[in-house]
């Protein structure tokens, strides 16, 4: 007969679905017995995942049959008490796909047909007016060749690494951010960027230890080409926001990346059009770019317009200072169209 320590071992084999660790090293295992030549074991996991549960039992009584001496198995998997969705869900994620993030609910894309739009200034104003509604919120830089997001939040420090040997993000503005130029040092070649990300970038986001979050945030490389294709295809997003000048809307760039977010079947939560019109000192409203391509492109794409921003001098100062203009003058005018995009984006996913 298997002694405990043969249990342990042979269960030690088993991985969490979606994982690289085993249900063992994630403590799952809660009780063993054996006599006679059967075994019993009782596994508790930590959120309530059926698809999980199904193929943790499966393996264990896989690996526990083949031991010598054993005739008889039985597992059990216990699911803990909550309904899925349930905060503070553990590995598996809560919404049943292998691939979610743990203890992330809901994963936004942010992206654009062009470079120079205002992506990245969108992205962090939307995660401050995210975090301002009350929601738990993260930003993921994946623009590995120009992370900006590191100094529009203000964060200048290496993440640290916990016990777990998980990456611990740096808090700005109540938003924990990630991002690759956290990590990366400036005179790493640019070239070897691209590949170690594109294979790695999953990895990289289950190595963070991102807690219990509503919203999570990703800043996505500027253009809608095959990098940005299979960043989509990594990361298991729930929604992508585009963002476009009014010019670039009406020169069709938009519907790129509407066609990219649809290629993976990610929904469009909708477009903003950034730069929209710029105000004068006195009160003038000059349209630099045009206006409202945007809003025709979301209407003949079928897509939610989601509100434009203004040309404003201070939100490219929040961004070079480190503070977003949704933190530093939430009352602005630039400021309460973050804060309505934001409420639009939580509507459509709630
Ligand atoms: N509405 C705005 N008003 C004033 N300045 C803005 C506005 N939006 C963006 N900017 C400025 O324009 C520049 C480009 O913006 P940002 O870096 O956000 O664009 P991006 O699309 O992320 O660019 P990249 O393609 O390089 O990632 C920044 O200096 C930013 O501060
Ligand atoms: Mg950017």
């Amino acid at each position: 007969m298997p002694t405990q320590d043969d249990i342990k071992q042979a269960l030690s084999a088993v991985k969490y679905p979606g994982f690289s660790r085993d249900i063992i090293s994630f403590g799952l295992l809660k009780e063993i017995s054996c006599a006679n030549g059967a075994v019993s074991v009782a596994l508790q996991l930590t959120s309530p995942n059926p698809e999980a549960a199904r193929v943790i039992k499966q393996d264990a009584e896989r690996v526990l049959k083949v031991l010598p001496g054993v005739q008889q198995v039985f597992v059990e998997v216990r699911q803990p008490a909550g309904g899925a969705g349930a905060p503070g869900a553990a590995p598996g994620g809560a919404f049943g796909s292998q691939n979610k993030i743990p203890g992330v609910k809901r994963v936004i894309a942010i992206a654009s047909g062009k470079g120079g739009v205002g992506k990245s200034t969108c992205s962090a104003n939307l995660a401050c007016a995210l975090q301002q509604s009350g929601a738990r919120v993260g930003l993921l830089d994946c623009d590995i060749y120009g992370p900006s997001i590191p100094l529009m939040m203000g964060v200048y420090e290496r993440p640290g690494v916990n016990a777990e040997e998980r990456l611990v993000p740096p808090v700005a503005h109540g938003v924990k951010v990630m991002s690759i130029g956290l990590l990366l040092n400036d005179d790493q070649p640019v070239i070897w960027r691209g590949p170690m990300i594109t294979k790695t970038i999953q990895q990289f986001l289950l190595a963070v230890s991102w807690g219990d979050l509503d919203y999570l945030l990703v800043d996505l490389p500027p253009g809608t080409g095959d990098a940005q294709l299979s960043l989509c295809q990594t990361v298991p997003l729930d929604g992508g926001v585009i963002i476009s000048t009014p010019q670039e809307a009406s020169l069709g760039v938009v519907r790129k990346g509407i066609a990219m977010f649809r290629k993976v079947n990610v929904p469009i939560l909708g477009i903003v059009e950034n730069m929209s019109f710029f105000t004068t000192p006195t009160g003038e409203r000059v349209e630099i770019f045009g206006h409202g391509g945007g809003q025709e492109e979301a209407a003949r794409q079928g897509v939610p317009f989601l509100g434009e921003v203004p040309l404003f001098t201070e939100i490219r100062e929040g961004g070079d200072r480190g503070t977003p203009i949704t933190v530093s003058a939430p009352n602005h005018a630039a400021g309460r169209v973050f804060l309505s995009i934001a409420r639009k984006v939580q509507d459509s996913l709630a």
